[in-house]
């Protein structure tokens, strides 16, 4: 075996096989914002006129970027921290810039994962009786009159939060393979199975033709907005879980003979084709639901959260066979979720504990219990929504553009890296990056990206989000996006533990041809 796979206790463990790898990734793409921020995006964004924008920002921005990833994990065998490190010394902040964007992320993720736990228990007995929307605000949240956290506990979220804490911190305790890998290779074919089951439901109700209708009308005009390109931008970066250290942290657990493109190109696909089987899923049940209550379907269009836990309840009052529609729903968002949530998490230990030349169970213990109690104490509490809400905005619109703005320019024009990670890939890929790739990365998407940021970053300061006041916004929004980048640079200023990341790239060169082929 190489130096680079015995360097650290964390790369030498890596997935099993390509398979487990792919499934894993795809695990981790395939979460909420398939299941329910996708459908609302592509109909608010034009319908079938959306196809245009999302499949450019698939090719300008999300295959690009998943194989920048692939690049950064394969070539330098490191968490985010490391292999920003291993590139180049001063970009270590970038990787911990990225750990703190999933710190946070997994932190909201989790309650999101613990309610729709939750809803798949009432879907039972349809316990939100006949109006969810009281029910979700009202019994369910106690939902505090005022926005903004409280330290009022609601023992409803309390204890499904911990459960999901428990479960996810138990699956990354057993480590890459028995862990992460084993998760996703008997959870993605279920989710595969319950979601089709839930679609194949979904389009025999009445109505379902309406809602698709609704769904796929192009709306040729909307492509001159550029609030819907923003919008498929920011969509593919979040559902493909790019630029946030997820997918260079698997990629470091894959053997260095593994033809990344390839298996980069199969997830970015196979996660296009769950969001549009969702799309199809929720927009048929939105058709059922606008017929059986006799209005347009646009009146019931939801997103997120209003999705999820207001509008699926009222389909599922209505409709045949509605209890079994809630538990395929509601489980399949708690298995998406899961797996997703896995990654996020992945990413905040093992930056850790490559630093801190950890254990596997220590690293999880000392990142996870941390991150759980943080969870605990801010969305089980009836402040939870409006936090949950706010902290979701910004991270997506600004804290994970941000980071990935920063790590290409560092990327392509400090470090001068492109044409060193272009070549590692293309040595044992079957996609090969040339020109066009290194034009993408090094500008056209930084480009587009910095204008996104910039647009969005106009619209909050235009109107407070969500009507929230500032006393919310600044400290859950704005402040969370400008410590993250001071946070992550101070904790690059730490010394390490662990001696192996001094190596530097070249001595970490392995010889290919001596290592063992994927299965
Ligand atoms: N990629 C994950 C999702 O779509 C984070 O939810």
């Amino acid at each position: 075996m190489s130096a680079v796979t015995e360097d650290s206790g964390k790369s030498a463990a890596g997935f099993a096989s390509r398979r487990v790898f792919i499934l894993a990734a795809i695990g981790s793409a395939v979460g909420l914002g398939n299941i329910w921020r996708f459908p609302y995006v592509a109909y608010e964004g034009g319908g079938g006129a959306f196809i245009v924008p999302y499949l450019v920002a698939i090719f300008v921005a999300g295959l690009p970027f998943l194989y920048l990833d692939y690049a950064m994990g394969h070539r330098y065998r490191g968490s985010a921290p490391l292999s920003f490190r291993r590139m180049s010394r001063g970009a270590e902040g970038i990787g911990w810039w990225q750990v703190l964007v999933c710190l946070v992320i997994g932190v909201y993720y989790a309650a999101i994962i613990a309610w729709a736990l939750r809803y798949t228990i009432f879907s039972f007995g349809k316990s939100w009786g006949s109006k969810p929307d009281e029910f979700f605000g009202g019994d369910f949240l106690h939902a505090a009159a005022e926005p903004g956290p409280t330290l009022d506990f609601v023992p409803g979220l309390l204890i499904p939060l911990v459960i999901v804490w428990v479960l996810v911190l138990g699956i990354l305790a057993l480590g890459v393979q028995d862990g992460i890998g084993r998760t996703a290779l008997i959870l993605m074919p279920l989710l595969f199975v319950a979601f089709t089951a839930l679609v194949v439901f979904a389009l025999f109700l009445d109505g379902a033709p309406k809602g698709l209708d609704a769904l796929f009308t192009p709306d040729w005009s909307a492509l001159k907005q550029t609030d819907v390109w923003v919008a498929a931008f920011g969509q593919i970066f979040f559902s493909l879980s790019v630029g946030f250290g997820v997918m260079i942290t698997y990629a470091s657990y894959v053997a260095r003979k593994t033809d990344m493109t390839g298996a980069g190109t199969v997830v970015a696909f196979s996660n296009s084709g769950f969001e549009l089987l969702a799309g199809i899923g929720v927009f048929s049940a939105l058709g059922f639901m606008a017929q059986a209550s006799g209005v347009a379907v646009d009146k019931v269009v939801e997103s997120g959260i209003g999705l999820a836990f207001i509008a699926f309840p009222a389909i599922i009052n209505e409709a045949p066979a509605g209890a079994l529609i809630g538990v395929l729903f509601f489980g399949s968002l708690v298995v998406a979720g899961l797996t997703s949530l896995v990654s996020v998490i992945e990413v905040v230990i093992a930056g850790f504990q490559d630093k801190f030349n950890l254990s596997r169970r220590t690293a999880t213990t000392m990142v996870g219990v941390p991150m759980a109690i943080i969870s605990v104490l801010l969305f089980s509490t009836t402040g939870a929504l409006t936090v949950l809400d706010t902290v979701d905005s910004w991270i997506n619109s600004f804290g994970i553009l941000a980071v990935a703005v920063v790590s290409m320019i560092v990327v392509a024009h400090v470090a001068k890296k492109l044409p060193v990670l272009a070549d590692s890939l293309n040595r044992v890929s079957s996609i090969r990056l040339g020109t066009v790739w290194r034009t993408v990365i090094g500008f056209i998407t930084p480009i587009a990206l910095i204008y996104l940021l910039y647009k969005e970053f106009s619209a909050r300061l235009d109107a407070p989000y969500g009507d929230y006041p500032q006393s919310l916004l600044i400290p859950f929004g704005w402040a969370v996006v400008i410590v993250i980048p001071i946070a992550a640079f101070a904790l690059a200023a730490l010394p390490w533990r662990n001696q192996d990341m001094t190596n530097d790239v070249e001595d970490l060169e392995t010889d290919v041809e001596t290592e063992e082929e994927v299965r």
